[in-house]
């Protein structure tokens, strides 16, 4: 068994050089294959201009077979490297990702989510013959049904303005100063994927020290990604002048201070029904619970519940939703009570009762 080495792109082909590695050793794949595009004769802007397209030697496959063929070689290993409980992404366009979707859900992959990358600034439809081209899928995927994938929800939660990430992502190509291009002006590597593609992608589904392998590195974006967010990496390319590019790239990218990349977990909130605080004497049966400044109140009774002068009753949450006209209500939260002069947020007696007991 070969190379571990981190933070290194191994120049070689992606099938051959995971070959080489120990089973079940990194944490995340993020892979962007060849699109199999079949793209025949130029394109032109109206203008007359020429459109860049993917047209490069690493895209031709013979036939769609070879290109199945080569999928389930890659996904093989691909299966094989990545941890039992690691996330595999894999990004496409109708050419390709519904050939692949179907081999890795053959090869028992588990589609977690389907997520479309929707470009904001498509390249138009320049013959005008179908619709603008304006998305790409990429699949999230764990090894198998039963694994149990990092996903740092909260901290999409919180990235997404305080709401759950949709499975629609709207961002821009790669295009300004960040496509790389050569002296004459024109991009280096024809799919240079955009940094806040994988921003979301490794964010979502690896911690920091976390091992991403992408066996089709291109220009070296998840590299990239990984380094800023710090995780280590290790990339596979056949082509020399992106493994080249993608060093140029890494030297200028700084590794975001560790006490800036923690991310926003959820709180292990103690499980402790209300009742058992009026149980355990800690808030005795008749006591008066106030919130919004008081100008809410609700007496607690025996059992748990609550009940308000005006006789809206249930628990702490159903009344403080009740009181609010909400649907809902955190009442651990919403609820204080006054004892012995202080105000005390039922929140913590919910904390020192764990300590206590
Ligand atoms: C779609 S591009 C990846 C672009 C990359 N995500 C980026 O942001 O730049 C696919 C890359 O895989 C490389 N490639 C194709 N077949 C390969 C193989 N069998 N082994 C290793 N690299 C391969 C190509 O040279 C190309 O750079």
């Amino acid at each position: 068994m070969g190379t571990e080495r981190l933070d290194f792109i191994i120049k070689g082909d992606c099938v051959a050089e995971m070959a080489k590695m120990p089973d079940h050793s990194v944490d995340v794949i993020f892979a962007d294959p060849p699109y199999h595009m079949q793209l025949g004769g130029e394109l032109h802007r109206p203008d007359s201009s020429h459109v860049k397209s993917v047209d490069d030697e690493w895209d031709q496959f013979e036939s769609s077979k070879a290109y199945d063929d080569f999928t389930v070689a890659w996904l093989t290993q691909a299966k094989r490297v990545l941890k039992k409980d690691g996330s595999f992404w894999v990004i496409g366009s109708y050419h390709n990702i519904f050939r692949v979707g179907k081999i890795l859900q053959d090869m028992g992959f588990w589609i977690m989510n389907d997520i479309l990358w929707i470009k904001n600034n498509p390249m138009p439809n320049f013959k005008g013959t179908r619709f603008t081209n304006a998305h790409e899928t990429l699949l999230w995927c764990t090894t198998s049904k039963e694994a149990r994938p990092t996903f740092n929800y909260h901290a999409m939660k919180t990235f997404n303005g305080d709401k759950q990430m949709r499975s629609d992502w709207y961002l821009p190509i790669c295009s300004g100063n960040e496509r790389c291009r050569n002296a004459a002006g024109e991009s280096i590597h024809s799919t240079q994927k955009p940094e806040a593609l994988l921003y979301r992608v490794l964010l979502s589904t690896s911690n920091k020290g976390d091992v991403v392998l992408d066996p089709f590195n291109g220009s070296g974006t998840t590299a990239v990604v990984a380094k800023k967010l710090g995780r280590r990496f290790i990339g596979i390319e056949r082509e020399q002048e992106y493994i080249d590019l993608t060093y140029k790239r890494l030297a200028a990218v700084e590794t975001i201070d560790d006490k800036v990349l923690s991310i926003s977990q959820k709180k292990e909130m103690p499980k402790v029904p209300f009742g058992s605080l009026v149980a355990n004497g800690m808030i005795k049966p008749g006591s008066t619970l106030f919130a919004q400044n008081g100008q809410v109140k609700a007496i607690v009774r025996a059992d748990g519940s609550l009940i308000t002068d005006k006789g809206e009753e249930g628990s702490i949450h159903k009344v403080g939703a009740t009181v609010q006209n909400k649907a809902s209500c955190n009442g651990w939260t919403f609820w204080s009570i006054n004892q012995n002069g202080k105000d005390t947020s039922i929140d913590t007696l919910r904390h020192d009762s764990v300590k206590i007991a």
